[in-house]
């Protein structure tokens, strides 16, 4: 098909994320009240206050854009598009309360601010990230997110597969076995070992944020097949575009900890391949998923634009 058309330019991508980052907050808001929903017999204010810490207020809300903007351009109405993209951020949410757990990555600092664990205990940060996870499944079968309960639990499927055993989950538990914790002699991890962990751990919440998007829209095979390669794309080039940060950011600017991974002995391609070659990978992975996109038209560019922000982020 036609070469990539002129991209939107990083401003109207700016500026969409942005617009989209307070929508966003405005329904995790009322998400996260403290007020039971139907079904519910109370929700606790510890509990509610350390989810609101862990979801509200911060996060470059880049899995909900990439839902939104897919269900957009196949025409699904904004009220389902950002239901379902509010599902996906709390999963992600929750992934990173327990990702920063002292059990797991031990980390202070998340978005410029305390990690749930250390502005209220390790328990509360547990049950937070559960209760986080599981209303990003209530979220999405909740009839407000589609009329058709087929296209629910699709949109179900797709969401637990991306991020469980096989998933997400699966790849936290190869992210921390490659740290050498669970054997005495450790073995380097090959470059196809830290990109399956990768594609896995983050990669494959990325591309469901997009095939959820897709499959809101009734998106035909075709079109899911080209979107699941751009999604793929862009998650191997988010991990390595994080994995460089790590190196050559700092906590002021990522509002995270960095230069953290070579210490606790994380699988990166910037550990296999050297940072030059590492660089070079992810700007190849980002214009691989431009280039999946290639049989859509204008329509398309705001995703186009988000795989270039994909490698080109600076926090
Ligand atoms: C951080 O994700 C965890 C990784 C998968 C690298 P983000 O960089 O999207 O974090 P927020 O949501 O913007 O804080
Ligand atoms: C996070 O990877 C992946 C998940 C949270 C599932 P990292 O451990 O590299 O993320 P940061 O650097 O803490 O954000
Ligand atoms: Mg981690
Ligand atoms: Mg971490
Ligand atoms: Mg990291």
């Amino acid at each position: 098909m036609s070469s990539v058309p002129p991209s939107a330019h990083s401003g109207d991508l700016d500026l969409r994320l942005a617009q989209n980052a307070a929508a966003i907050e405005t329904l995790l808001e009322t998400l996260l009240s403290d007020a039971p929903a139907a079904g519910e017999i109370v929700r606790p204010p510890r509990l509610v206050a350390a989810m609101r810490h862990g979801a509200l207020g911060g996060g470059k809300r880049l899995r909900p854009f990439l839902t939104v903007e897919t269900a957009g351009f196949l025409g699904v109405p904004a009220q389902q598009a950002r239901r379902a993209g509010a599902a996906v951020e709390l999963l992600h949410c929750y992934s990173l309360v327990h990702d920063d757990l002292p059990a797991m990555d031990d980390d202070d600092l998340r978005r410029g601010r305390p990690t749930v664990h250390k502005a209220f205990d390790e328990a509360t940060a547990i049950l937070a990230g559960d209760a986080l996870l599981t209303l990003a499944f209530d979220v999405l079968a909740d009839e407000a997110t589609h009329p058709d309960g087929g296209v629910r639990a699709a949109l179900v499927t797709s969401l637990a597969r991306a991020t469980g055993l096989g998933g997400m989950v699966g790849g936290q538990m190869l992210d921390l076995a490659a740290e050498g914790r669970f054997e005495t002699a450790r073995s380097a991890l090959s470059d196809a070992e830290i990109r399956r962990l990768q594609a896995m751990k983050t990669g494959a919440l990325l591309a469901a944020s997009v095939e959820i998007g897709a499959r809101l829209g009734g998106a035909d095979a075709v079109a899911l097949a080209a979107l699941g390669r751009y999604g793929r794309a862009l998650g191997a080039t988010f991990q390595i575009a994080d994995d460089i940060l790590d190196v050559e950011s700092d906590a002021a600017q990522m509002g995270k900890a960095t230069a953290k991974d070579a210490d606790q002995g994380k699988g990166t391609l910037v550990g296999a391949l050297g940072l030059d070659r590492a660089k070079r990978e992810r700007d190849r992975l980002s214009a691989e998923a431009v280039a999946a996109l290639s049989g859509f038209g204008p329509e398309a560019d705001m995703l186009r634009a988000a795989a270039r922000f994909a490698a080109e982020r600076k926090s």
